[in-house]
């Protein structure tokens, strides 16, 4: 039974025995319920070490769609479990806290796009997979950083299309394919925080380490880092090259992948700009990704709650243009 605080909370907020050795208590829960643990590289290291799969979010959702298992706990973000429910609308799709958002989804609300799409006859939508079930069921294709050049080359030369939600990954794909997309002003706001004085101030302390950053990250970022791409792209790149040193420009849950594959390498996390006086965040690191938690899991799997819904009406038109996408890269 599910109570009315836990609802509230978006998550079961039952304590858990301190003497249980969670890591195996998760792994017996998945063995009994059939389950599967999918993870994305920003959650903590001990979900990354527990899970069955961790991925970018393009892997994910490829993993998502091709599972046998009967139930997945998706550790990553809402629209993530989203994308999950989506590709396998048979399946159990756990999300372990309903409340891990994001700020780059939260950019984009479905009634203002419709408007903005009413506003332009004749253009497609092409969207970031980080956008709620609503937008992506507005949309024509959607692009994750690991294929969105990819996705927009499959489109005809002269195809008129509004990009959303993240400026940033647009401007890029727009500098790249000498597109002219419309672009939706929205962005995450850990890869904005990051800059270029922060950069350079670790490329001074190691001047041979190759600069990696997110396409999320502002285009001043982009124009100084050596690799660009999704988290995926940067970590097999720094797996199949030899440079020993490396600064990365995203989410700092990323380096306990880079330093597990990579142990002989060093990986620099790049602070994000703090302003003066010590306000803003002083932190690279994603607070709705962080609220994934062995507890949190532990109990998901317990109570098979929470589970991912979408209304069916918005799910039968978000499906089409993830499938798309999956069909095109
Ligand atoms: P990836 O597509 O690289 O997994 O990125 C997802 C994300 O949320 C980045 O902030
Ligand atoms: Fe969303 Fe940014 Fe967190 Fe990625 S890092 S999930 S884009 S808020």
């Amino acid at each position: 039974m599910v109570k009315t605080e836990w609802m509230e909370k978006g998550f079961v907020d039952e304590p858990v025995d301190k003497t249980l050795d969670l890591k195996t208590e998760i792994r017996k829960l998945c063995r009994e319920k059939d389950a599967i643990i999918l993870a994305h590289y920003y959650t903590v290291g001990d979900i990354q070490e527990i899970a069955d799969f961790v991925g970018d979010s393009l892997a994910l959702a490829r993993k998502a769609a091709e599972t046998d298992a009967r139930m997945m706990v998706m550790c990553g973000v809402h629209f993530m479990a989203e994308t999950c429910k989506l590709l396998s609308p048979d399946k159990v799709v756990l999300c372990p806290d309903l409340t891990a958002g994001c700020s780059l989804a939260d950019s984009c609300r479905a009634e203002d796009l419709k408007r903005f799409k009413d506003e332009h006859p004749g253009y497609q939508v092409v969207s970031y997979v980080n956008t709620t079930a609503a937008v992506k069921a507005l949309t024509d294709c959607v692009v994750t950083s690991g294929n969105a050049k990819q996705v927009i080359d499959s489109f005809p030369e002269d195809a008129k299309i509004i990009f959303g939600p993240d400026y940033n990954l647009g401007n890029y794909i727009n500098s790249v394919t000498g597109r002219k997309m419309l672009l939706w002003n929205g962005g995450c706001h850990v890869h904005e925080k990051f800059s270029v004085a922060e950069i350079v101030k670790l490329k001074q302390l190691h001047p041979e380490a190759v600069v990696m950053a997110h396409l999320e990250c502002k285009a001043s970022i982009l124009a100084i880092a050596d690799v660009k791409g999704s988290t995926a792209t940067m970590l097999k790149y720094a797996q199949e090259h030899d440079c020993k040193e490396y600064i990365v420009a995203t989410e700092a849950g990323i380096l306990h992948e880079m330093e597990r594959t990579c142990p002989e390498k060093t990986f620099y996390p790049v602070p994000p700009e703090v302003s003066e006086g010590g306000l803003g965040c002083s932190c690279n690191e994603c607070e709705y990704m962080k609220k994934n938690s062995l507890e949190k899991i532990y109990n998901s799997l317990k109570y098979d709650w929470p589970t991912v819904e979408i209304d069916p009406a918005i799910a039968a038109e978000a499906v089409k243009p993830i499938e798309r996408m999956l069909s095109l890269s």
